[in-house]
């Protein structure tokens, strides 16, 4: 039978990959953090120096690049070619390049790809902003997963161990992220039609995995 797709969408930082985590352990399915394959294409075009407007050759310079998502012990690793890069994709720099990146149509394309392969022969709960909408709108479940901007940076703030932004850094950054990822014309953030939606403001992780299980039947 074909597998099950659950695809959770919204702004930065309102909890979907630790909501995703933990439906996935529930559903006994892996999860899928897509903007990781976003930050990993940040990652070498900086690493490369390519310059982003040079868009004429951003497809040759795409499809040099090869991205892996590999579950291990200690949760998702993300690898470019054979190298670990999980620990090199959450600098604020790497971040605000990944939205930036992100409204490319090419980088768009490449990715839909590695996103629909990953689905075709495993039950997953994928995450990101288009999952719903673009990548899986056939998609068994869909959420929309948002909270109050300062929530979402507060939350963001707590859990970053090596503090290089001050907390409104983070508002700031988030703010501008989530104008980039709603305005741009490819695959904009925004809830698909029959999505659930799920404010998750006043709601803490288990009350929100709680409310997506409710949604799910077998
Ligand atoms: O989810 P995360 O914040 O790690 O994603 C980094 C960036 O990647 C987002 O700001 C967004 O621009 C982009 N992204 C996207 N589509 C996705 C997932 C992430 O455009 N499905």
């Amino acid at each position: 039978s074909k597998p099950l797709i659950i695809t959770i969408d919204g702004p930065a930082g309102a909890g979907k990959t630790t909501v995703s985590k933990a439906l996935s352990t529930r559903l006994g399915c892996i999860y899928v953090d897509t903007g990781a394959l976003y930050r990993g294409v940040a990652y070498e075009i900086q690493r490369c120096n390519f310059n982003i407007e040079r868009t004429a050759e951003i497809e040759d310079f795409l499809s040099g690049i090869e991205l892996n998502l590999k579950m291990e012990k200690d949760g998702l690793h993300l690898y470019s070619l054979s190298q670990d890069i999980t620990d090199y994709i959450r600098t604020p720099e790497i971040t605000m390049l990944a939205s930036s990146v992100s409204a490319m149509p090419a980088v768009r394309e490449k990715l839909l790809g590695i996103q629909r392969s990953i689905a075709e022969f495993n039950d997953a709960v994928f995450e990101g902003r288009d999952m719903g909408t673009i990548v899986f709108p056939d998609a068994d479940y869909k959420f929309f997963l948002y909270a109050d901007l300062e929530i979402r940076a507060r939350r963001r703030y707590s859990e970053t161990d090596k503090k290089e932004q001050t907390l409104d850094e983070v508002a700031a950054s988030m703010a501008v992220r989530d104008k980039n990822d709603s305005s741009r014309s490819e695959a904009p953030l925004k809830p698909a039609a029959d999505a659930v939606m799920v404010d998750s403001t006043h709601m803490n992780v288990e009350d929100v995995v709680e409310k997506m299980m409710a949604h799910i039947v077998f």
